[in-house]
């Protein structure tokens, strides 16, 4: 029995890899290797620990290197047919459960859960089962596995299923819905993604809070927790990193770049998001315009500096966000701007350096989701910051739990309140934007990645 077990020890599963591919004109394979969390975390146990990553083939590029059969040690990439994991990925993930645990829906016509649903649905359990097979082939003997993320809820229970020796977690990077929300789900629906998720030795959250929502769910839907247990792991920002990148000549140049575009002795609100529809960037804007309408003093002597990097393009919904972020933004320089003053800078294309660059001149971080796992932005720029920075914050994200107390916290709905939120810590004396900088620094690295998926670890296997 034990010669048909793989040899991995650990395995992480998540949607999104470590690495992704694009075919050249010359028909060569590129691969480009991404960041995060559990980049750093995985590289934290070493080399020699049998570790395996399996995540799925997101693009043609990935699925030309999964039939040439090229790759990087430790990442085995599922050739899941596009059209099952575009139903899984856009069609249930982001666009269902995505929406249920950030509580997005514009309730009166969504959401409709008809025959189209069931269809992806189907999808979603075909890509779920893709990924239980190919652990459940790679996994040694009572290996660990921890599973990432709404796009896999049902893998724990699959996977318990085919190989009950292994140790298995999993770890949302979400909110959790409370159970008033989450009860929108049709019943069978709602049962599968709890039991998927039970089948876990234990599961992982960023918060008590979404911890908490989770256990209620299962308590009014699903009988209890069982045998599972629940943790909570505040990922923090990863400080060596983001200190050492932070200050690389392409970061340098980039903060001379937007020196010039803000202009002299301005200071700058800064925001950096992916385009998403949880990040709350519109209203966002609309603070920002009521700060210039009843503070006239700060006309021509703040930039409002706000990335928006593309996320999710293939929803139209993402796209219409995108769209309307660009058309309040442009109203506002129409508004207001001078000819040498521009309100607000908005860029939309992804710059990593141009971001750390804003990060390190911010005065003022705006971070306001309507709801959010966590937000590692709240956390990176005070650890970034040159000056010290201070930081405006949802009341709705998870970071709220550790950096509550020396943040300005505002309401995300409310744009009065964060208006004067803003003009608050614009406000604010440049000592205690540093001490207040300090600290916050000091909170949001509290658990760096790699301990965080230690943490992880160790609480699996005692
Ligand atoms: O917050 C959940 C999450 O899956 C993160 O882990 C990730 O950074 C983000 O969403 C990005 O999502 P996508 O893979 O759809 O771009």
């Amino acid at each position: 029995m034990a010669s048909t077990y793989g040899a991995a020890q650990v395995l992480v599963a998540s949607n999104r890899g470590p690495v992704s591919y694009a075919v050249g004109e010359d028909g060569s394979l590129n691969a480009k290797r991404g960041g995060g969390g559990l980049v750093s975390g995985l590289s934290a146990i070493g080399s020699d620990a049998d570790a395996l990553w399996v995540c799925s083939a997101l693009s043609d590029g990935d699925r030309e290197a999964v039939r040439r059969g090229v790759g990087e040690d430790g990442v085995r990439m599922l050739d899941i047919p596009a059209d099952v994991h575009a139903d899984a990925y856009n069609g249930i993930a982001n666009s269902v459960l995505w929406f249920v645990h950030h509580m997005i829906y514009q309730t009166p016509l969504e959401p409709v859960f008809d025959a189209e649903f069931r269809r992806q649905w189907a999808s979603y359990e075909t890509y779920n089962r893709a990924f239980a097979e190919a652990l459940a082939e790679e996994a040694a003997q009572g290996a660990a596995v921890v599973v990432q993320d709404y796009h896999l809820t049902l893998v724990p229970g699959m996977l318990r299923a085919l190989r009950p020796d292994l140790r298995i977690g999993h770890f949302s990077h979400t909110p959790w819905a409370p159970p008033e929300y989450f009860r929108m789900l049709p019943d069978d629906v709602a049962g599968q993604v709890l039991r998927g998720m039970l089948g876990a030795d234990r599961l992982g959250f960023l918060t008590q809070r979404w911890a908490d929502a989770f256990t209620a769910c299962a308590e009014q839907f699903a009988g209890g927790l069982g045998g599972t247990r629940i943790g909570v792991h505040g990922l923090g920002a990863d400080a060596d990193f983001l200190r050492k990148r932070s200050h690389e000549q392409d970061v340098e140049e980039r903060m001379a770049a937007l020196r010039e575009e803000i202009g002299e002795g301005r200071r700058t609100i800064v925001r950096v998001d992916r385009t998403e529809l949880s990040k709350n960037i519109v209203r966002g804007l609309l603070a920002y315009r009521r700060l210039l309408q009843t503070h006239a003093e700060w006309r021509e002597r703040v930039v409002h500096v706000a990335f928006a990097y593309p996320s999710r393009q293939d929803l139209a919904v993402y796209r219409e966000y995108t769209a309307e972020v660009r058309r309040v933004a442009e109203e506002i320089n129409a508004e207001f701007g001078t000819p040498g003053w521009t309100p607000v800078v908005l860029n939309l294309k992804d710059d990593f350096a141009r971001s750390l660059a804003a990060y390190r001149l911010a005065d003022v971080a705006l971070v306001n989701p309507i709801r959010d796992g966590m937000n590692l932005v709240a956390k990176e720029v005070p650890v970034v910051s040159d000056a010290g920075c201070a930081l405006v914050l949802s009341r709705e994200a998870g970071a709220f739990e550790e950096l509550a107390e020396d943040a300005i916290t505002v309401n995300p709905y409310d744009i009065t309140g964060t208006a004067t939120a803003l003009h608050e810590a614009l406000s604010m004396r440049p000592e205690e934007r540093a001490e207040r900088s300090k600290r916050l620094a000091a909170a949001a690295t509290a658990l760096p990645p790699a301990q965080w998926f230690l943490d992880q670890l160790d609480a699996l296997r005692g």
